[in-house]
């Protein structure tokens, strides 16, 4: 095979003496990519990359990171832009469509979200199945996958109008499907949804009012919630973002798709880091037991970690924390809550990035450090943290599995293995075993 021009690397098997020309594809910005699409059949060769640490799986327009920088785009807007002047509704609409809404783009979508939050009753009965003690990210994963019991006029996934439907369903309904797993675990009644509030507004109402009196929204609480949402809202293709890929690709509805996508979400190592670092800061407790905390870190035969500590694509500070950073100084103070585990985790981190183990391998807070403070301050349960977290990111699963359905040629995802186990042998009758 030639190319024309140099934008190509040669690979060359020793074993056989055949070489191939493989194409690099640049994008709008970031890494080039080497395309090997035809190497098996050419070479009959696959790679091997454990982890996905240098593989590129699809091609995207909806996020960029430049993990160098520390920068994140939605849709080419830079998060801190956002952040400062947009709103998670209107983040929703950009990722959904590629485009900012116009004025009535945008009233028509919120109109459209405000009147699709109600769930189905009968979805509303599948919660009382449900131990009490039950962690709510487990409920998570069941309601939105029950979804599909209940919404089957939106599952046909060849139509894009079904598929607009089962994405404003999502995004729309999440935040009372999260509520309510949080008040049953209470054995608290169920609030319905309120037209007349915002998105976030809601989603507080649902979760802290009581029908025998009225509920006023703190608008510091709803404005941070909001931005919460915002911050979460993609990240490109992540373990979750990966798995509603991998799980759409055989065509699976995109209830069931995206049920799969919040179980990953709720590893320690991904979404459920939110959580755990709001433990490590409580078993911490005080400034002075920081030094031993990191000799732990450290310690490689101490399966202890920082949490919030580390990222595969920031080598820099992820912006996401900084505005995190920003937003948990400016609400504790805003709402004068004192929380001692922020002075720990501000120590925590100046400690840990002048240390040599932590600076040599690039290790940053990600988005997940001090969101729970922000969180624990809004009156939010730890864990419900992994949910709040899903509610955010949900709408860029159904963007990512949506461009995923939308590609020119959709082929089911099929990762190859470097076979390591036995070679062919036969089969030993038990009575001559060893
Ligand atoms: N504490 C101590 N050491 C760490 C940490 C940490 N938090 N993170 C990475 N390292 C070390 C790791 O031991 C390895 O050291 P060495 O080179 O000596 O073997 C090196 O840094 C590279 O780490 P890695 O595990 O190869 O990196 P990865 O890209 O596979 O993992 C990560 C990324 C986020 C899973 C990891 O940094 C981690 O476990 N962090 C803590 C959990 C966390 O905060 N997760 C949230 C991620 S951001 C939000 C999200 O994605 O949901």
């Amino acid at each position: 095979m030639s190319i024309q021009g140099k934008d190509y690397v040669t690979i060359t098997d020793h074993s056989t003496g055949q070489s191939m020309d493989l194409p690099i594809l640049r994008g709008t910005d970031g890494v080039p990519v080497i395309d090997i699409n035809q190497l098996r059949k050419k070479m009959n060769l696959y790679t091997f990359d454990p982890g996905f640490v240098s593989t590129a799986a699809c091609e995207s327009k909806i996020t960029f990171i430049d993990g160098e920088e520390g920068r994140l785009l939605f849709r080419g807007y830079p998060i801190e832009e956002l952040a400062e002047h947009s709103s998670f509704l209107e983040v929703c609409y950009l990722l959904l469509y590629g485009e900012l809404p116009t004025e009535g783009e945008y009233d028509k979508f919120r109109d459209l979200i405000t009147h699709h939050t109600l769930l189905h009753e009968g979805l509303r009965e599948f919660y009382k199945g449900f131990r009490r003690d039950a962690h709510p990210m487990a409920i998570m994963v069941g309601i939105l996958g029950a979804m599909s019991a209940f919404y089957h006029d939106s599952l046909d996934i060849s139509d894009p109008n079904s598929r607009e439907v089962s994405a404003h369903r999502l995004i729309a309904k999440i935040p009372t499907i999260a509520a309510w797993a949080y008040r049953y675990s209470k054995g608290e009644p169920f609030p319905y949804p309120r037209n007349e509030l915002g998105y976030a507004s809601n989603f507080l109402h649902m979760m802290f009012s009581y029908p025998t009196e009225p509920y006023a929204i703190n608008s510091i609480a709803a404005k941070a919630m909001d931005l919460l949402f915002l911050l979460h809202a993609d990240h490109g293709q992540n373990a979750s973002a990966s798995t509603i890929r991998l799980a759409g690709s055989s065509k699976a509805n995109p209830f069931a798709c995206i049920s799969a996508s919040v179980g990953t979400l709720w590893g320690p190592a991904h979404g459920g880091a939110n959580e755990a670092v709001i433990k490590m800061l409580a078993d911490i407790g005080s400034t002075k037991n920081i030094a031993k905390a990191l000799e732990r870190a450290k310690d490689k035969d101490d399966p202890f970690r920082l949490m919030g500590f580390g990222h595969r694509v920031y080598k820099n500070y992820d912006p996401r924390a900084k505005l995190m950073r920003n937003m948990c100084q400016q609400v504790l103070e805003d709402l004068q809550v004192d929380d001692p585990l922020l002075e720990v985790a501000e120590a925590l981190e100046e400690a840990a990035l002048q240390d040599e183990y932590f600076a040599s391998r690039r290790l940053f807070p990600n988005v997940d450090f001090y969101s729970g403070i922000v969180l624990r301050a809004l009156g939010i349960p730890t864990n419900m943290f992994t949910v709040i977290f899903t509610m955010g990111r949900s709408v860029g699963w159904i963007s990512q599995w949506n461009e995923m359905i939308n590609a020119e040629r959709v082929r089911i995802g099929r990762p190859s293995q470097l076979y390591t186990g036995p070679a062919q042998r036969a089969y030993v009758p038990i009575e001559q075993r060893k």
